[in-house]
């Protein structure tokens, strides 16, 4: 049986924006459905265009409703204070005899960054996982996410491959180009008006 909650308060906080909450404790709960829209904006605050590219273009509603959908016990949040502080999306990938463990989203406020909430969520959903059969565990990031390969590297992962990330401009593209201008003129030719009202 997976306890709902878990709090520490074992942890020296080091950052916080607000002084109440120095030295609250770090409380692991399941996500709930009020949790969906909050855990959606906090990744919009953490995975910005200008840091992490990839993320950002693959952070959106669907990903928190999807997790929440299917694998709703190995969706996580931590609160601080209150505060949203924090969350971990994960699901678990059978295969033959085994059992995968895989860390698709986490995130941890910029305000509560470094006290060891991450560390927390991570345990709690290795130990669910665990409880499940699961024997290994896999992620993937961007190498230049420092702060995200220090963290894995210090829960212990290893045997790094590097993971090219690439990325294709359709319209930019010569072939895939016309087909899109050719789309947006049949699109055009069949409802003018409307097209050109969009364009003004
Ligand atoms: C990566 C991230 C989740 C870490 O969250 P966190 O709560 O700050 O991590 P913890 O406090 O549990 O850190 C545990 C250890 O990880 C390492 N670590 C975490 N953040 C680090 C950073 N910015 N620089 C260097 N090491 C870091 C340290 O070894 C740290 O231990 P220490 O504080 O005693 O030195 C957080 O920086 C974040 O949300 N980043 C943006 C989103 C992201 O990249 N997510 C991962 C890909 S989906």
């Amino acid at each position: 049986m997976v306890p709902n909650s878990d709090s520490t308060d074992n942890h020296e906080p080091t950052i916080s924006p607000n002084p109440a909450n120095a030295s609250a404790p770090v409380i692991v709960r399941n996500i709930e459905i009020d949790d969906l829209a909050p855990v959606f904006h906090l990744g919009e605050s953490l995975f910005t265009s200008d840091l992490y590219p990839y993320l950002y273009r693959t952070w959106e509603e669907w990903e928190v409703i999807g997790f929440y959908n299917t694998d709703p016990e190995y969706c996580l949040v931590a609160e601080i204070g209150g505060q949203l502080a924090g969350f971990i999306l994960g699901t678990v990938i059978s295969k033959a005899s085994w059992n995968y463990g895989y860390i698709a989203w986490l995130g941890v406020s910029h305000d509560f960054q470094r006290r060891g909430v991450a560390g927390k969520l991570f345990d709690k959903l290795v130990e669910r996982m665990i409880e499940e059969g699961v024997r290994f565990m896999l992620l993937d990031t961007d190498p230049a996410n420092a702060a995200a390969v220090k963290f894995f590297t210090s829960k212990g992962f290893g045997n790094t491959r590097q993971h090219v990330y690439l990325s294709l401009n359709l319209s930019k593209h010569e072939y895939y180009g016309r087909i899109i201008s050719y789309e947006r003129d049949k699109a055009e030719r069949a409802n003018p008006w409307r097209s050109r009202r969009r364009h003004t």
